[in-house]
C-alpha cells in the first residue's frame, strides 16, 4: 500500500511492533537464527522512516522478552551485542531525523551494564526531539511491568482505596507513552507473547504472515489501512449504530 492511499487524518498516534519471525527467515536460507536477526535491522528502520513520513508519533518494538533469556546462551549474547551495536550505528542519523529514543523493561542483573549505558546515551542525546518517539522494549515483558508498578505503587505507602488504573498507569515504564492504537506482528504468530498488556486493553490487533526481515514501509502502510477500516468502540456503540 502507498501512503497517499491512506486517509491522513486517521493515522494511528502510536504503533507497536512484536517483530518476530527472524530466525525462521534465516532458517529457511539456510543461515543461522542470527543472520535472521541482522536482517531484521533494515526492516526496523525502514519502518522507523514509514512512521516518519506518515507522522505516526509513537513507535514501540519488542526487542528482547523477559522470556528471550531462555534462548540458547550465544544467541542471547549475539541479541544483546546486535542491539549495542544498532544503538551506536544508529543515534546519530535518528537524532538528525528528530527521532526521541527510549527504552522499556527491566534493568536488572541480566542487562550488561555498557548496554545500559548505551541505551541512557542514546535517550539523553536524543531527549529534546518531538517528530518521532521510538520506545525500543528490551528485557521487557508485560507481566514484570505490572509488578513493577505494583512495588513503586506498594512502597509509596498510598492506601489501596486510593489506587485506580490511572495510579496503575502512572507507574509503568514510562507513563508518558499513549496506550498503541495498533499493534502490528509479523510471522504469522497470532499471540501477544507478554508485549504491553496493561497498555493494549483496546489496541487494534494486526497479523501479517510475512517474517521480521521482509517487512517494509508499504507493510506497515497496510497495516494502518487495515486500521483505517476498523471501528473503535471502546466498549459504546458505534456512532449512528
Ligand atoms: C524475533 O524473531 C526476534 C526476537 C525474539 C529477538 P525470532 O528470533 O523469535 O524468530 P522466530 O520466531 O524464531 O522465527
Ligand atoms: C516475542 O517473540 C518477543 C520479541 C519479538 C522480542 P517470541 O518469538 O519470543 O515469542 P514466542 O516465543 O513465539 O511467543
Ligand atoms: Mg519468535
Amino acid at each position: 500500500m502507498r501512503l497517499d492511499a491512506l486517509d491522513p487524518s486517521g493515522i494511528p498516534t502510536h504503533i507497536a511492533c512484536v517483530m518476530d519471525g527472524n530466525g525462521r527467515w534465516a532458517q529457511a536460507r539456510g543461515l543461522p537464527r542470527t543472520e535472521g536477526h541482522r536482517a531484521g535491522e533494515e526492516a526496523l528502520f525502514d519502518v522507523v522512516e514509514g512512521c516518519l513520513e506518515a507522522g505516526v508519533e509513537w513507535l514501540t518494538v519488542y526487542a528482547f522478552s523477559t522470556e528471550n533469556w531462555r534462548r540458547p546462551r550465544e544467541e542471547v549474547k549475539f541479541l544483546i551485542d546486535f542491539n549495542e551495536e544498532i544503538l551506536l550505528g544508529r543515534r546519530d542519523e535518528l537524532h538528525e531525523r528528530g527521532v526521541r529514543i527510549r527504552f522499556v523493561g527491566r534493568r536488572d542483573w541480566r542487562v550488561p551494564k555498557r548496554l545500559i549505558r548505551r541505551m541512557d546515551e542514546a535517550s539523553e542525546l536524543t531527549r529534546r526531539n518531538r517528530k518521532l518517539t521510538f520506545t525500543i522494549a528490551f528485557n521487557y515483558g508485560g507481566r514484570a511491568e505490572i509488578v513493577d508498578a505494583v512495588r513503586a505503587i506498594a512502597a509509596s505507602g498510598v492506601k489501596p482505596e486510593k489506587i485506580s488504573e490511572k495510579t496503575i498507569a502512572k507507574h509503568l515504564y514510562d507513563p508518558e507513552i499513549p496506550d498503541p492504537d495498533l499493534v502490528v506482528r509479523t510471522s504469522g504468530e497470532y499471540r501477544i507473547s507478554n508485549f504491553l498488556l496493561w497498555e493494549l486493553a483496546y489496541s487494534e490487533l494486526y497479523f501479517t504472515d510475512l517474517p521480521w526481515p521482509d517487512f517494509r514501509r508499504e507493510d506497515l502502510f497496510d497495516a494502518i489501512h487495515h486500521y483505517q477500516e476498523r471501528d473503535r468502540r471502546f466498549g459504546g456503540v458505534a456512532p449512528g449504530g
